[in-house]
């Protein structure tokens, strides 16, 4: 089973920070997943909500919020005292500690709420500056931003995220011309994801970090799974 850590090794460390990336990059896994928005100007963040209350000891919407504005807060207090002081990263500060490992890097875009003109641009912009490209996966719940992106750069690997049940998965995937389907784990063992599964699609699954889940999508065939529980995920497949 090929693993994933989401949001870095986000179970120990504080989630979406360079800690939790560093710690991710230190094992033996397939890749990691993050997450990016848009600050005011223009810089592609890596933080999970459109705002950076619950994850800093600030206030306010990353997209109302200059880099240079994001970078004074701490994003590492809230999840433990000796992560005091850490801060936001850019998607370019995550790349450069990724530069030198074969980790692949799931970027997902998330324009749930906000549609951040030119996001996917700017996201396919840096994995060419770090020469990035053919290692990353780009998923989004918003599948007109992973059609935009699937135009822009045919050859990059997209991933369309659901987090419900769709009823043909092939025939919507096919339509979207995404190479991959990022699903919930509630639903991951519904007929739809066995339907996908048997007419070849790529399913990964987020976020299980329980084993008896993750073994039970291991019997049903699943390519990955997204995990926050990065070192048990390591310890239950390792052989
Ligand atoms: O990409 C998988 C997973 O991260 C999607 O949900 O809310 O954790 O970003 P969320
Ligand atoms: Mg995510």
């Amino acid at each position: 089973m090929k693993i994933y850590a989401h949001r870095g090794y986000s179970a120990r460390y504080p989630e979406n920070t360079l800690a939790s990336f560093r710690a991710a990059a230190s094992y033996p896994i397939e890749g990691v997943e993050l997450d990016v928005h848009l600050s005011k100007d223009r810089e592609l963040v890596v933080i999970h909500d459109e705002t950076i209350q619950r994850t800093s000891n600030g206030n306010g919407f990353v997209k109302d919020l200059t880099l240079q504005q994001l970078k004074q807060y701490d994003y590492g207090s809230w999840f433990g005292k000796k992560f005091k002081g850490e801060p936001i990263p850019t998607l370019g500060e995550v790349l450069q500690l990724f530069q030198h490992t074969k980790h692949r890097i799931n970027v997902e875009i998330k324009t749930d709420r906000f549609v951040y003109g030119g996001i996917e641009e700017l996201v396919l912009k840096e994995l060419i500056k770090y020469s990035m490209l053919e290692r990353a996966i780009i998923s989004s719940f918003d599948h007109e931003a992973i059609k935009r992106v699937k135009k822009l750069k045919p050859e990059v690997e997209t991933a369309a995220l659901f987090s419900n049940i769709i009823l043909q998965p092939s025939e919507y995937m096919k339509h979207l011309q995404a190479d991959a389907m990022h699903v919930s784990g509630y639903y991951a063992l519904r007929k739809p994801v066995r339907m996908a599964l048997e007419d070849g699609f790529i399913v990964r699954v987020y976020t299980v970090n329980r084993e008896d889940h993750a073994l039970a999508l291991a019997s049903l065939g699943v390519h990955a799974i997204i995990t926050n529980e990065v070192e048990k995920m390591v310890t239950l497949f390792q052989n």
